[in-house]
């Protein structure tokens, strides 16, 4: 750590202790009661183009017809505003996955269902996402659809580009994906179709969806 480094760490230690949160009168479990079900993360990883948006889109629209209060946040979307300064680097990749983790905290105090689609490829990386979240409140959904078939989807072209050399750092061409050791969730999207996927997942969140208080 330099000289910099280290003034900008004291400097945030000093302004941390100014700041004291306000305790707020309506709270997480008020939110709760007022929708009638529980708030959490449903956290889908795995290669691009294995399926991981097209199922929380399906899982979104289920949960949204069953009346349940929702949100998506998708790697594609959050890159092109909140998080439009990262690039692909091992350390964006990281900062990437913190900021949407601490989006997701503040979704889930809002008492949202949140479904979030990144390929977050670094075990550490989701480990953060938990502890930032709650383990109470994530879902680990592993899409482990075989790269041979992410690859010949190839919807946006980006495994031909990154074949041909043109992108650097491309996830499972030329930068690593480490997969969920004890996903709470797993599903292949070149074996089971959007609907039975959708039905996997439903089945394993059912019991995290309605409230326990009263
Ligand atoms: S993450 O690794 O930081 O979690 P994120 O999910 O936000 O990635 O973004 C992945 C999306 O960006 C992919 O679906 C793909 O469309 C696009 N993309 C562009 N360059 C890369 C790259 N080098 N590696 C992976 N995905 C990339």
């Amino acid at each position: 750590m330099d000289w910099k480094e280290e003034d900008y760490e004291k400097q945030k230690i000093k302004q941390m202790s100014n700041i004291i949160p306000h305790n707020f009168q309506v709270s997480k479990k008020d939110r709760n009661i007022q929708k009638n079900h529980h708030s959490f993360v449903i956290w889908f990883t795995g290669l691009s183009g294995s399926g991981k948006s097209t199922v929380a889109n399906a899982l979104e629209k289920t949960l949204l017809e069953k009346g349940f209060h929702t949100y998506i946040l998708d790697g594609d979307n959050v890159r092109n505003g909140l998080n439009n300064n990262l690039t692909f680097s091992p350390e964006d990749r990281t900062e990437n996955i913190r900021r949407i983790a601490q989006v997701a905290k503040l979704m889930v105090d809002a008492g949202l269902i949140v479904l979030s689609a990144f390929v977050s490829p670094y075990r550490r990386d989701r480990e953060n996402v938990k502890n930032i979240v709650g383990k109470e409140n994530f879902v680990e959904v592993f899409v482990n659809t075989p790269i041979q078939e992410c690859e010949k989807r190839d919807v946006k072209g980006l495994y031909a580009k990154a074949r041909a050399g043109e992108i650097k750092d491309f996830t499972g061409v030329n930068a690593p994906y480490e997969a969920p050791q004890n996903p709470d969730v797993e599903i292949d999207t070149s074996k089971s179709s959007i609907e039975d996927s959708v039905s996997i997942i439903f089945k394993a969140i059912a019991n995290k969806l309605h409230l326990k208080y009263e």
